[in-house]
């Protein structure tokens, strides 16, 4: 894959310089890629036309209603994956395989939110399962813990068709999941991959760059919340991981001791 492995153990508090890490000062010089358009799975998404993106980013009130009903008197994962799975709010219910809920443990202290499954994803019904998913894992397997260990999800529970960006109505349509999830799971620490995730939970248009580097206080929990970048970015800008890791040390110093 061309991903050298992370390790995290004997790093330091804010220590970002893990086994081969690369040179900060280098990937800074041969950054060519636009860190704004991160959020995708793969290089060949396509863009969404304009006229679709107008027409489609006013969720339909009732649609939205509709799920925010279906979820209230939800107080279980299972229950809520079981409202998931029969949602069809949005134009993505007609062109999914299947609905992709997430998964880890009911109670995991780390919780990893992506953007919306991809092809694979949307076969198999489960989350980062493509290269980028591979990305993930390692990631995950550098900061000493498995992939059983934490919850991963997605903003989007459904398949956009050509892996497009998610549209604003059916990030709106689909938010109701996303915050009962974050309310069921009750995480020690989130981290938002990409700018689709980091921009829908903290309701914020800035730029991934601007986002990273702080501790967000998530909800009325206070659920430390950091931005990072999706693997998937990470994949065809492999000088970046040195950010990532960064970000994933950040978000480590957030757990309790
Ligand atoms: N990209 C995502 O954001 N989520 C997935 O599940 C797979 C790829």
């Amino acid at each position: 894959m061309g991903i050298t492995q992370w390790v995290l153990r004997d790093a330091p508090d804010g220590d970002t310089t893990a086994q081969n890490m690369p040179d900060q000062t280098m990937s800074a010089r041969m950054v060519s890629v636009n860190p704004e358009d991160s959020a995708g799975e793969d290089a060949s998404k396509k863009p969404t036309p304009v006229v679709e993106v107008l027409k489609q980013s006013v969720p339909k009130r009732t649609q939205v209603a509709a799920v925010q009903q279906s979820v209230s008197d939800v107080i279980s994962l299972d229950a809520l994956r079981v409202r998931v799975a029969e949602c069809t709010a949005c134009e993505l219910a007609a062109s999914r395989t299947q609905t992709v809920f997430g998964e880890g443990p009911d109670q995991a202290d780390w919780l990893f939110i992506g953007e919306a499954p991809g092809q694979q994803e949307d076969r198999q019904g489960k989350p980062f399962v493509g290269r980028a998913g591979g990305l993930l894992t390692q990631m995950i397997r550098a900061l000493d813990k498995t992939r059983e260990q934490v919850f991963i999800l997605n903003t989007l529970k459904c398949r956009p068709p050509g892996n497009r960006d998610p549209l604003p109505a059916e990030l709106k349509a689909c938010e109701p999941f996303l915050l009962k999830q974050i309310q069921l799971i009750q995480p020690k620490v989130i981290v938002a991959l990409g700018k689709t995730s980091a921009q829908a939970l903290l309701n914020s248009d800035q730029a991934l760059g601007k986002l990273r580097g702080q501790v967000y206080q998530y909800g009325p929990d206070s659920i430390p919340l950091i931005v990072s970048y999706h693997p998937a970015y990470l994949l065809r800008q492999p000088t970046d991981k040195g950010k990532v890791w960064a970000d994933l040390l950040l978000a480590h110093r957030q757990l309790p001791v």
